[in-house]
């Protein structure tokens, strides 16, 4: 006999600490509609770095759930954020993915807006028409350390501590003058949470990423790994690097705070970065001097990680789509200087995070087919499971405010 079915309030209430969560968050409509409300739309997300956007005129959209903000270097130079909704009839006003452009027009009855957003021209409009009023509403975006950040409300989480706190890390590899010298979208269909909790937790790596494994420790244990933590820390002053750890991560922000986090963690012996063979794929970023043979994890807010080796760093953005598809967009940054040919290959550069991430769509696919069965039922986590169990927590706490 089926059985009445909690409230949200209840499943939240009934989540078993340490287990995964129930099927529901994953199939209900009503709590996606929930989390749209409560994370999606209340949280930043990385929309890419300052040195995409150099000139008035450039944009690009970012597209998350139902929304689509358009960001474009306005006239005055500054970046503006804009929700890509004509005020007409509401159509999607750009329908480019990103380019360079003196003004916006609206593919359904021309209205024209320029790259600050106000509305230049709408034809046959009557007498009493105000064009002032009808500009394109704005969005929330600002710059943190190079990177774009864009928020669809009003009121989004301070960005003070994260800019204060990330401040040191990210100096050292130069955020500020990176370049975007590669980028791929991977569409994934399961729902945005699965995905997230697979890049939380290096349970699955020794199993799904063999060539990741070659080259990261997170899947050892403790103690063996700290012998190599040991050795890196010796090298870092040499190098260039601070050994920095900080977690203000999601649930350890302060409320009303965007969260953040650093920490760097060993590779194994021979191996300089994140490539084929170990050797440097790019110039040393920032201030370093020479290889450490670590790789920095960085986190700003819920949906936004970076992996920094000492020559490249890779972005993940983990972007709802709808209840069961959700996408990951990489970007892969080197030096701004650096020159594609000469100083990197793009192919070598994007190797191994290219085929870890198709190893990870299809484990998330697979772990979404799993959850839509009646036969799931939440399991309990491994002790290599700790930042998911925080990271599912954080989310309960949200949907529960
Ligand atoms: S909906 Fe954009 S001009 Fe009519
Ligand atoms: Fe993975």
């Amino acid at each position: 006999m089926r059985q009445i079915e909690k409230t949200t309030e209840q499943l939240i209430a009934a989540h078993q600490p340490g287990y995964a969560l129930d099927r529901r968050f994953y199939v209900d409509p009503e709590i996606y509609a929930l989390e749209i409300d409560r994370i999606i739309m209340r949280n930043w997300i990385v929309a890419g770095h300052q040195s995409e956007l150099r000139e008035p005129g450039d944009f690009k959209i970012l597209r998350v759930a139902n929304e689509s903000a358009i960001i474009v270097r306005g006239s005055d130079n500054e970046l503006r954020a804009f929700a890509n909704v004509c005020r007409h009839r509401g159509s999607v006003v750009c329908l480019k993915n990103k380019g360079s452009t003196s003004k916006f027009r609206c593919p359904y009855h021309g209205w024209t807006y320029d790259i600050d957003g106000n509305l230049t021209a709408a034809r046959n409009m009557p007498a009493e028409f105000d064009r002032s009023k009808f500009g394109l509403v704005q969005v929330s975006v600002q710059t943190l350390h190079g990177l774009i950040l864009v928020c669809f409300c009003n009121d989004p989480p301070s960005t003070v501590d994260a800019r204060r706190e990330m401040a040191a890390p990210m100096a050292m590899f130069g955020f500020e003058n990176l370049k975007v010298a590669a980028f791929k979208e991977y569409s994934i269909a399961a729902n945005w949470k699965l995905a997230i909790e697979n890049y939380m937790e290096c349970y699955h790596c020794a199993t799904a990423h063999p060539d990741y494994a070659k080259m990261h420790t997170l899947m050892l244990d403790d103690v063996k790994r700290e012998k190599l933590q040991e050795r890196m820390r010796q090298r870092m002053n040499a190098c260039g690097l601070r050994d920095l750890f900080i977690n203000g991560f999601n649930a350890r922000a302060e409320p009303g705070q965007l969260g953040y986090s650093y920490s760097r963690t060993a590779l194994f012996k021979g191996y300089k970065t994140g490539s084929r063979d170990g050797a440097p794929v790019a110039p040393l970023l920032g201030e370093l001097t020479d290889y450490d043979g670590g790789a920095s994890d960085l986190a700003i807010g819920p949906f936004s990680f970076f992996l920094a080796y000492s020559d490249h760093v890779v972005c993940y953005v983990f972007v709802p789509v709808d209840m069961d598809h959700c996408r990951c967009d990489i970007y892969w940054l080197v030096r701004d200087d650096a020159r594609e040919g000469s100083d990197y290959n793009v192919d070598e550069l994007t190797w191994l995070w290219d085929i870890t991430t198709k190893a990870d769509k299809e484990i998330i696919m697979n772990n979404g087919r799993g959850v839509r069965s009646r036969f799931y039922e939440p399991g309990q986590l491994s002790d290599m499971e700790s930042s998911e169990r925080s990271y599912i927590e954080w989310v309960l706490e949200q949907l529960g405010r």
